[in-house]
């Protein structure tokens, strides 16, 4: 793998679970830092020893000894972000979800030909063994025809920003997040479902989106909560597959089940799916990081009886990579697009997140027009009524950025 140079963009909590990982890769350099916020780049600039720090993150893009940018900010700022770092000639990693909307999504998706960058999603929940080995049972039909999935997320009080203290609040801000929980935690269990199904062409969605559960004024300290707490839906993909999704950053509620496929000879059941960032992230010790490894249990039958099996993935995996290192690059996010960047993945067998994120966002923005509309949608009408929600000007501390897409 070839030493790359790396620059952040947006210095807060998400960039330090980044630096955990960074710090794994001897490959990977970080020379630079950008974030509007002057106070938090000075302290994130000294706790790595990162001198090169900016306010504007255009100076930052500016530099020559820069290949490729970390980009760390919120939701709506994801697609005016990353695609000044393609135009500077940067290839460009960028956080979930892709976008606020599908049309920012398909913007971005579109720029890596334009641009001839290379782009990468942050979606941890597709690099491990449980995805991997999801993904060759049903390729190899062990679980016969593949006919319904359900994405889970099951927080019972877990608003980011809100219950979640250490989270900032501009999780549940329409001008910096647009969406929240389907956006925020769906994104990880839907692009699971559909990476492990090969990406089925979506046909219509049918769903709603809620903000019900009471919050305690004095959590808000004056702000307001902008964003769903609920996505509720049944999405129809290509050839009969049906998905249904319920993902509540809070209900009130005590368990609302797991994430799961049913086929016809055999179910999976998928346990401790990772939204923490990936194997290296996960081994630090950090906060809200899912200490559980993924796990992957089968049901189906054998011999005309019943059989539950547990399919070891922890064991399994731990295994997998003592016996070949090179695996590493399909068990963690950075590796695996630092192996992309430096020519040992190529586009065929990289694991292809900007179209995979690209489909998340389509069904994901499908649940909230059919809330609006009162009746099922279908992808196109998706795709054509989807609107920009992009930061277009950014009011700072000392000075105002424009964006233009
Ligand atoms: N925090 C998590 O657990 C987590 C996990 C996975 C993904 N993410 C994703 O990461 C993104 C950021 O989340 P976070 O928790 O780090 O938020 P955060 O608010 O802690 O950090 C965002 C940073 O971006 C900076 N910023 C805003 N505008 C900027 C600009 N124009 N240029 C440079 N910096 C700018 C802010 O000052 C802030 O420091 C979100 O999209 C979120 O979905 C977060």
């Amino acid at each position: 793998m070839k030493e790359m140079r790396i620059g952040i963009i947006g210095a807060g909590v998400i960039s330090h679970r980044h630096m955990t990982v960074w710090s794994k890769i001897p490959q990977a350099k970080i020379v630079a830092v950008a974030d509007v916020d002057e106070k938090k780049l000075a302290a994130w600039s000294a706790r790595y020893g990162v001198s090169n720090s900016y306010r504007n993150f255009r100076d930052l893009l500016k530099r020559d000894d820069i290949d490729a940018v970390d980009v760390c900010v919120h939701n709506n700022l994801h697609v005016p972000i990353s695609l000044e770092v393609m135009r500077a000639g940067k290839h460009c990693y960028c956080e979930k979800p892709m976008a606020g909307s599908y049309a920012d999504a398909k913007l971005l998706y579109d720029a890596q030909k334009v641009y001839g960058k290379k782009l990468a999603i942050q979606i941890s929940s597709i690099y491990n063994l449980q995805t991997r080995m999801a993904r060759d049972m049903i390729t190899r039909g062990e679980l016969g025809k593949v006919y319904h999935m359900r994405s889970v997320g099951s927080r019972r009080k877990g608003r980011p920003g809100l219950d979640m203290k250490g989270l900032s609040p501009d999780f549940y801000s329409k001008f910096y997040a647009e969406h929240g929980a389907l956006f925020d935690m769906g994104v990880y269990h839907i692009s699971q479902l559909l990476f492990v199904t090969g990406i089925p062409k979506l046909e219509s969605v049918y769903g709603a989106t809620y903000q019900e559960v009471e919050i305690d004024e004095r959590l808000l300290e004056g702000r307001k909560f902008e964003v769903e707490e609920l996505g509720v839906g049944l999405a129809k993909y290509e050839g009969g597959l049906s998905l249904d999704i319920i993902e509540p950053w809070a209900i009130n509620i005590d368990k609302i089940g797991d994430t799961f496929i049913a086929g016809s000879k055999g179910g999976l059941k998928f346990l401790n799916v990772d939204s923490g960032g990936g194997k290296l992230a996960r081994s630090a010790n950090m906060p809200m990081m899912g200490a559980r490894e993924p796990e992957l249990y089968f049901y189906g039958y054998q011999n005309g009886r019943e059989v539950d099996v547990d399919l070891r993935c922890a064991s399994n995996a731990r295994a997998e990579e003592a016996a070949n290192p090179g695996i590493s690059i399909y068990n963690d996010n950075h590796l695996h697009w630092m192996a992309y960047l430096s020519g040992d993945l190529s586009d065929e067998t990289r694991y292809d997140t900007p179209w995979l994120a690209l489909n998340t966002m389509l069904v994901s923005e499908g649940l909230f027009l059919s809330g609006q509309l009162g009746r099922s949608v279908t992808a196109e009408e998706i795709a054509a009524l989807s609107k920009s929600t992009a930061i277009r000007r950014q009011q700072t501390d000392w000075g105002v950025l424009e964006y233009e897409l």
